[in-house]
């Protein structure tokens, strides 16, 4: 018995010294499907790995009340949260409250990570985080009811999409009388930004702003883009579809009560659970196109250390373990959680559980950015005074042409004398 105590005090005087100067970092991390649960189990994993502890800060649902909360957290230089989880499109309109990460992150391991986000990361110099995973829109559709009325292969236009969500939908709809052809994200949020820019990319519409920041939303192709998303409203889609957000969108599928979705990769995981009544039955495909090409938006999410931070070292420790390989493996596997890193895309574990990371390799490189740079600081203006015109014509308050006018207008008067 006293051997046993001795043992036990000595393994305990172990762990402590292991722990000497242990810190507490605060890490605010997302809520969409598994994202809260899968944050939990990462940051788990390193504070055992280094003997810290980590406090998960949740977080808003909605991209945009995140933030919301984070900009008055950073405008108060709170030091309550040491790492944030960013949006792609916020480093612009965020950096100065975060810790330059470069020369502090090994070179080789931020060059690890895709270009392209590397430098939507990079704001004048400034390396404001570290990419953690990234996202394409995608169309979601189920395999057994194509099949079932005769199609053999996902749509490839708008216009044979609304013809098989139409067809699909009356004959389901014989049966269940809860049935959609089509959900995506139509509330006017961020989310309906990402959807209404893969419309307007796909009609050869332009992107709002241009890479120069000159406003080229005014014309006939994104006019023409808008008026066919709203002539889906209440025909293949329900009218409810102007409410929805990309967890509203999954429920409706996943619960077997549409033909196709609109939605990121985290919608595959959770599509094929244990409690998705369409697992097995789901195929994934690139969005139609509207005549010009085929559009998926560029989503996903970062890592960063607030400048307000007590405790620098430890987050950005945090954040290296968070953004490795074997992290972002175990969150593609398990999440779908595209990895930020190529080489990831190429691994035979994840392939297996994500079959479309490979084939639908070009759709993720090839992601079309908000205009999130040229518009720097005044970005989230630029993507609130959009969406409000898209919901206007998705609600049948004006028509494409009337509301690509009148937001080239209002940009103007945001954009003032420059951006
Ligand atoms: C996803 C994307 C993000 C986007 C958001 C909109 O989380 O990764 O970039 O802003 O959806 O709801």
């Amino acid at each position: 018995m006293k051997k046993a105590v001795a043992l036990f005090s000595l393994s305990a005087a172990i762990l402590a010294s292991s722990h000497a100067g242990a810190v507490t970092v605060t890490l605010a991390c997302g809520d969409v499907g598994l994202e809260l649960k899968m944050c939990k189990e990462g940051a788990a994993r390193w504070a055992k790995k280094t003997g810290n502890t980590v406090k998960v800060f949740e977080s808003p649902k909605l991209t945009n009340d995140r933030l919301g909360l984070y900009q008055q957290q950073l405008a108060a230089k709170s030091s309550d949260i040491d790492v944030y989880q960013l949006d792609v499109v916020w480093p612009g309109l965020l950096a100065q409250h975060f810790v330059d990460l470069t020369g502090k992150v090994p070179a080789s391991e931020v060059n690890a990570h895709f270009k392209g986000i590397i430098d939507a990361n990079t704001v004048n110099g400034k390396l404001v985080a570290l990419p953690w995973f990234t996202d394409a829109g995608l169309l979601y559709y189920r395999t057994d009811l194509l099949k079932k009325y005769g199609f053999k292969a996902a749509p490839k236009t708008w216009t044979e999409l609304a013809l098989m969500a139409k067809k699909i939908q009356d004959g389901e709809r014989k049966t269940n009388s809860a049935f959609s052809g089509f959900v995506w994200q139509g509330k006017n949020y961020e989310g309906l930004t990402c959807d209404a820019m893969e419309w307007l990319v796909s009609f050869g519409g332009g992107t709002i702003v241009d890479s120069t920041g000159k406003i080229t939303i005014n014309n006939a192709q994104a006019a023409k883009a808008l008026d066919t998303a709203a002539s889906w409203v209440k025909s293949i889609s329900p009218a409810g579809v102007t409410t929805y957000d990309e967890e509203a969108a999954r429920g409706i599928f996943q619960a077997g009560n549409a033909a196709f979705m609109r939605n990121w990769p985290y919608a595959w995981a959770l599509g094929q659970g244990k409690d998705s009544k369409v697992a097995g039955k789901i195929g994934v495909a690139p969005l139609p196109s509207g005549g010009a090409r085929n559009a998926a938006t560029l989503g996903g999410w970062q890592l960063g250390v607030s400048s307000y931070s007590k405790n620098q070292d430890a987050a950005i420790s945090l954040v290296r373990y968070l953004t490795s390989p074997e992290e972002q493996k175990i969150r593609a596997i398990q999440g779908t959680y595209n990895p930020t890193l190529p080489a990831l895309y190429k691994d035979k574990d994840i392939l297996a559980k994500n079959p479309f990371f490979g084939s639908l390799y070009s759709v993720f490189t090839s992601a079309v950015a908000r205009p999130s740079a040229p518009t720097k600081l005044k970005y989230n203006q630029v993507s609130q005074a959009f969406s409000t015109a898209v919901s206007d014509v998705l609600n049948g308050k004006m028509k494409g042409q009337q509301a690509v006018a009148k937001l080239a207008t209002d940009l103007a008067r945001i954009k003032g004398r420059g951006w």
